[in-house]
């Protein structure tokens, strides 16, 4: 949805190892974050600003009111807006495929979270009732990944609970960029050793 709706053509997903970009962003983007991104999203267009640590940056709340109507938040924003992606159900009928695709390109899907793509779908968008028997399988398979428990969230976004939304779908996107690497122990070994 990102990508089919164009958000890159505004937005880069890489901070770049600049002062100004540090003390604005956060830590400058690894190569490690992205490397499962199809396609990937560096760049310097920044009509908006850089989104690769926008996670957990506003509340959910704020995310779909600011995608539904950027100016009613920001007045002086260009962004367009998305209002109709909370009225689009989301399309997963190929989820699984979907995965398996990724993992031609390599990223490291296993035979299990392939198979229960759609469970996983249904748990953390839907944890309440369609998803509530995968909640499980959904932590045991993909909670603690960047060593922090707690770390995957499921949770209605859009206000509909009943329904996946595109709305749903980015602003589960928007929520997790940026959050895989624990920056609060990660340390730059690889580069200092070759200082
Ligand atoms: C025409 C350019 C344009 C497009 C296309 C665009 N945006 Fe934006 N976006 C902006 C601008 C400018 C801002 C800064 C003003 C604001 O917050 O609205 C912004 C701000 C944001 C922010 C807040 C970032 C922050 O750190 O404050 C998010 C999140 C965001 N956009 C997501 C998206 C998503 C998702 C899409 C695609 C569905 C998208 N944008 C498409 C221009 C754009």
């Amino acid at each position: 949805i990102y990508v089919r709706e164009g958000c890159y053509v505004c937005h880069s997903q890489m901070v770049r190892p600049l002062r100004d970009e540090v003390e604005r962003y956060g830590h400058y983007s690894l190569a490690a974050e992205s490397m499962y991104d199809h396609p990937f999203q560096w760049g310097s267009k920044r009509t908006g600003p850089d989104l690769a640590r926008v996670g957990g940056k506003y509340s959910a709340e704020w995310q779909v009111d600011h995608l539904k109507d950027p100016r009613a938040l920001v007045p002086e924003s260009v962004m367009p807006p998305y209002a109709f992606l909370a009225d689009k159900k989301l399309n997963f009928d190929r989820i699984a495929e979907r995965l398996r695709t990724e993992r031609m390109l390599g990223v490291p899907y296993t035979d299990e979270m392939i198979e229960n793509a759609e469970g996983h779908l249904y748990a953390q968008a839907d944890p309440d009732e369609k998803g509530y028997d995968h909640l499980d399988s959904l932590l045991e398979q993909y909670d603690g990944a960047s060593g922090r428990e707690g770390s995957v969230e499921f949770r209605d976004y859009d206000g509909d609970p009943g329904r996946v939304t595109e709305m749903d779908a980015i602003v589960a996107y928007l929520q997790m960029t940026g959050t895989l690497v624990d920056f609060s122990t990660y340390e730059a070994d690889d580069l200092s050793n070759r200082r």
